[in-house]
């Protein structure tokens, strides 16, 4: 088994990044429950046979859509060993604790936080920034909160975000009872970065209207373009309101490890808390999300419960409190930070760092490309790692055409970019992460871009 997944990832450019499933592999994979036995070979056979080749592609280096880590070989290798220990990190004490506890003082370290801060793995951002979320919630309203119900008072919550945030933001003001509708959604400037003097209208506004201003969320790269909101002047519009100041720096926060693009994160390091995931430009195997919240504290206050099963001690295999589940909704926990460990461990943070500039070079590389092509229009600036470009056509036809575009190299396994909305536009969205990607699999995407384009062009005009 492991000689196979070594030759698949040493091999991964010789296969299409992503095929089709085909109805017989479907028809032959679904099976009834398994009652008897099978020999272990036998299963590993249909892994290789009908899992492996359909999966995603995300180790491909011509892998370019949506938000996807590339994983690394430590971090797969560090899971199984992980698997066999089969811990649980949900409390108790262990050593595998101690290595999560490792990661939450280096989270620390790279954002300048004090040691008073807690830290917690998750599945992805989209768990991080819930927590956060509900911890900014504790903040405003009292851990009285969690007895009552945010029904209980008379504060009409409001939260501000940008138009460019993700939607996990909106989700985590569902989910935390506050409503959608709490979160006011603020215009962005030109590059795509949260409009300041909106914001501050907008606060002023709900003030007069009677709600209560509590979460200013920013963004460190923002999933359509990669956009950074200025975070120092949201740190300041924050102390000054005396709000809650989160960071949504889902991929963008590990760009902290790169000499060249630290600088501009400056200002996290004044955030309440930073939601981040270490799957994606960090290249850890899915999922390793993480949450920091610069108030302890207020973070256990806003998970913790006494309850008799889990009472803690000073000394034998209950004790080590604070746990795991004191910080979080999870109680079984997996060893997340194992692989986050070997990954940075292995391969050390100032690599990780120079991989997450040239995936940025890369970018550019991909941006001059675009712009020495007449048939290419660059649709944002391109911020960090992410393009979003299409090919000229009528308005008519742009979003029909230029979606076909991505389907086409979908199924063609040459390279597989997503797409967005930019300024009501589609468009072709590479967001460069793999660590594997190279100029050749950018010079393939121009090239296969042009003539899928090129193709459906001339069958419109058939
Ligand atoms: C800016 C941003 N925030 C949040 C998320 C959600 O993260 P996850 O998919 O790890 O839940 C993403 C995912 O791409 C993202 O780009």
């Amino acid at each position: 088994m492991l000689d196979d997944i070594f030759d698949y990832v040493e091999r991964i450019r010789e296969r299409p990044v992503w095929q089709p499933i085909p109805d017989t592999v479907r028809a032959r994979f679904r099976q009834d429950v398994p009652t008897e036995p099978s020999d272990l070979a036998v299963v590993h056979g249909e892994f290789m046979n009908d899992i492996l080749p359909f999966a995603t592609g995300n180790t491909h280096p011509g892998f370019m859509g949506w938000v996807h880590g590339g994983g690394n070989l430590p971090g797969m290798l560090a899971d199984m060993l992980a698997a066999g220990l089969n811990a649980n990190l949900g409390g108790r004490d262990h050593m595998p604790i101690e290595v999560e506890r490792q990661i939450v003082h280096w989270v620390r370290r790279l954002f300048d936080f004090p040691r008073a801060a807690t830290g917690l793995f998750v599945t992805g951002s989209s768990m991080a920034n819930f927590i956060g979320v509900l911890v900014a919630r504790t903040a405003a309203l009292g851990i009285d909160v969690r007895r009552k119900g945010v029904g209980s008072g008379s504060e009409r919550l409001v939260a501000y975000a940008s138009a460019a945030a993700h939607d996990c933001i909106a989700q985590a003001m569902d989910l935390s009872g506050l409503g959608i509708d709490a979160l006011r959604v603020v215009a962005t400037d030109d590059r795509h970065r949260i409009d300041l003097d909106a914001l501050q209208a907008e606060i002023l506004n709900d003030r007069a209207s009677g709600f209560t201003p509590f979460l200013v969320v920013g963004t460190a790269g923002t999933v359509d373009s990669g956009a950074i909101d200025d975070l120092t002047a949201l740190a300041a519009v924050a102390e000054r309101e005396k709000l809650w100041f989160h960071v949504d720096g889902a991929f963008g926060a590990l760009a902290i490890l790169a000499p060249d693009l630290a600088p501009r994160l400056a200002g996290i390091e004044r955030a309440d808390s930073i939601a981040l995931d270490f799957h994606k430009w960090a290249q850890v195997p899915y999922d390793a999300g993480f949450i920091l919240v610069r108030d302890g504290a207020l973070h256990q206050a806003t998970f913790a419960s006494p309850v008799a099963y889990l009472r803690r001690e000073t000394r034998g295999l209950a004790a080590g409190s604070a746990w795991p589940c004191d910080f979080g909704p999870d109680l079984s926990r997996g060893f997340r930070a194992l692989k986050t460990w070997f990954t940075l461990k292995v391969h050390g943070t100032a690599a990780i760092g120079a991989m997450i500039s040239h995936t940025c070079e890369l970018a550019r590389y991909l941006e001059r490309r675009i712009m020495t092509s007449p048939e290419l229009e660059l649709l944002a600036p391109v911020a960090l790692n992410i393009v979003c470009f299409r090919c000229r056509a009528d308005d008519a036809n742009s979003d029909a055409l230029n979606a076909g575009i991505v389907v086409d190299l979908h199924e063609s396994g040459i390279c597989a970019p997503s797409t967005t909305r930019i300024d009501g536009r589609l468009a072709i969205r590479a967001a460069i992460f793999n660590h594997r990607t190279e100029r050749r699999d950018i010079d393939a995407l121009v090239d296969a871009v042009l003539r899928c384009g090129r193709a459906a062009v001339a069958s419109a005009a058939a």
